[in-house]
């Protein structure tokens, strides 16, 4: 039985498996981020409450987007568990430095995926991953140029008054992919 159903999709177990771990990174991405948001909101950071709130329907999209591909190739997309997220932080800064470290571990997951699907020789989900690992440039550059703020403007005084209300004005733009 389970050999004919494999015959329904042309993905490995092994990379179902691997999207599947995706999805759920995706999605326990998206519960953090939301936890951020929480946090920034009653510690009075407003900006960076609705910042956060964002981020985190776009991890929400990510994930998404990794379960309609597998659905679609006649796989077997999985719903993920999501327990334990993180409810307080230390610091308003170490939310932002804990934002860079997932965004840069998504990107090396990403990175082991397209690994395994070169090395499975599965260049359709290979070329359907190329979008997160662009998308990845992004990512990390506005959470990097955020932790950034801590350091141009500083805490003292004003200070996180200033860095929250920038936070949600970090853009990216790529001049040469237009
Ligand atoms: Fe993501
Ligand atoms: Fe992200």
């Amino acid at each position: 039985m389970k050999d004919l159903l494999r015959l329904r999709t042309s993905l490995t177990e092994e990379i179902e498996k691997a999207i599947n771990d995706q999805i759920k990174m995706e999605a326990e991405s998206s519960a953090m981020y939301l936890s951020m948001s929480s946090w920034c909101d009653r510690n009075g950071f407003d900006f960076s409450a609705g910042y956060f709130k964002k981020q985190s329907d776009e991890e929400r999209e990510h994930m998404l987007r990794l379960f309609k591909y597998v659905s679609d190739m006649g796989g077997r997309a999985v719903s993920p568990d999501i327990t334990n997220t993180q409810i307080e932080f230390e610091s308003f800064r170490s939310v932002f430095e804990q934002a860079l470290q997932q965004e840069i571990a998504v990107t090396q997951s990403l990175n082991r995926m397209a690994d395994r699907c070169q090395k499975a020789k599965d260049y359709v989900t290979f070329t359907f991953l190329q979008w997160f690992l662009k998308e990845q440039i992004e990512e990390e550059y506005v959470a990097r140029r955020a932790l950034e703020l801590f350091e141009v403007i500083g805490e003292d005084g004003t200070g996180s008054y200033e860095i929250d209300k920038r936070v949600p004005k970090i853009t990216y733009e790529n001049e040469y992919d237009k």
